[in-house]
């Protein structure tokens, strides 16, 4: 097993002072059970808006609210002492102008406590990100695959597969970085287009579905589990079939409670 050897929470300059000389690991969290196990083995948790379909069976991410967004933040904050926190804002909390994302993020990071928050930004939010790092709140800008625009895209598409929609996604890097992101996450990107991104990039950048050269990875804990959905993306690897275990040990209450060998007399008081 692969744990770091941390005795306090990691800051964002020491996470960015990573690029270059570790890998970065992450893995998401929305609830104190997972978080707790996975606080000792990675870098960052991120508090994805993924919760609103793994934790609430929601059909896109477009659907997490704010107050979901700082109640789960808050839980897995609470619950760990090692991995920095970063929050993923939600849809349609900071796209309407800079001071509506200024007031929305300022209320996840002091009513969560987390270290950071995560916006899906192409170029036409990098001003955004340029007057949230102004005023004191560390930004990391994801862009490539960005979920909360499936209904522009039509679906859920890698990016960077044409000589256009690389160039996109060049500008998109840069236009972030200028406007001072800490990192970028780069989701569903081809591969050479996210590599060289890495290559020009002095923050580090995070893989899901990326290339092997970012600086860091992350994957939703579910998928790699094997809780996810159904469908399985190309760049998700199930490390374990927890689904399979979960389903054996509650079949097997079931089957006791059914024909009464549990609980016996061990499981009960006074007698
Ligand atoms: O919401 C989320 O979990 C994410 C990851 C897929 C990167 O944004």
């Amino acid at each position: 097993m692969s744990t770091h050897t941390r005795t306090r929470r990691l800051t964002i300059p020491q996470l960015v002072a990573m690029k270059g000389q570790q890998k970065i690991v992450s893995l998401t969290a929305y609830s104190s059970t997972i978080a707790q196990v996975i606080d000792p083995l990675v870098d960052f948790i991120l508090v994805g808006d993924s919760t609103a379909m793994v934790g609430y069976g929601r059909p896109s991410t477009l659907g997490m609210r704010l107050d979901e967004t700082i109640a789960h933040t808050r839980a897995v904050v609470d619950s760990t002492r090692l991995a920095c926190v970063i929050a993923d804002m939600p849809f349609g909390s900071y796209q309407e102008s800079h001071e509506q994302a200024f007031r929305n993020c300022a209320q996840v990071l002091a009513s969560s406590g987390c270290d950071a928050v995560k916006l899906e930004a192409n170029q036409a939010l990098a001003s955004t990100i340029e007057f949230l790092v102004a005023r004191g709140i560390p930004v990391m800008a994801h862009i490539g695959l960005m979920p909360q625009f499936v209904n522009a895209m039509g679906g859920y598409k890698a990016q960077g597969m044409s000589e256009d929609s690389a160039a996109t996604l060049r500008a998109d890097a840069q236009a972030n970085l200028h406007a001072g992101a800490f990192s970028l996450l780069l989701e569903g990107v081809a591969e050479p287009v996210a590599r060289a991104i890495t290559e020009a990039s002095a923050k580090p950048t995070i893989g899901i579905g990326a290339s092997p050269t970012c600086d860091g990875q992350v994957l939703v804990t579910e998928d790699l589990l094997g809780l996810g959905s159904a469908h399985v993306p190309r760049f998700v690897k199930q490390y374990a079939d927890v689904g399979r275990v979960i389903r054996e040990a509650c079949g097997r209450y079931a089957q006791e409670v059914r024909n009464g060998t549990f609980p016996t007399l061990q499981h009960c008081y006074g007698v």
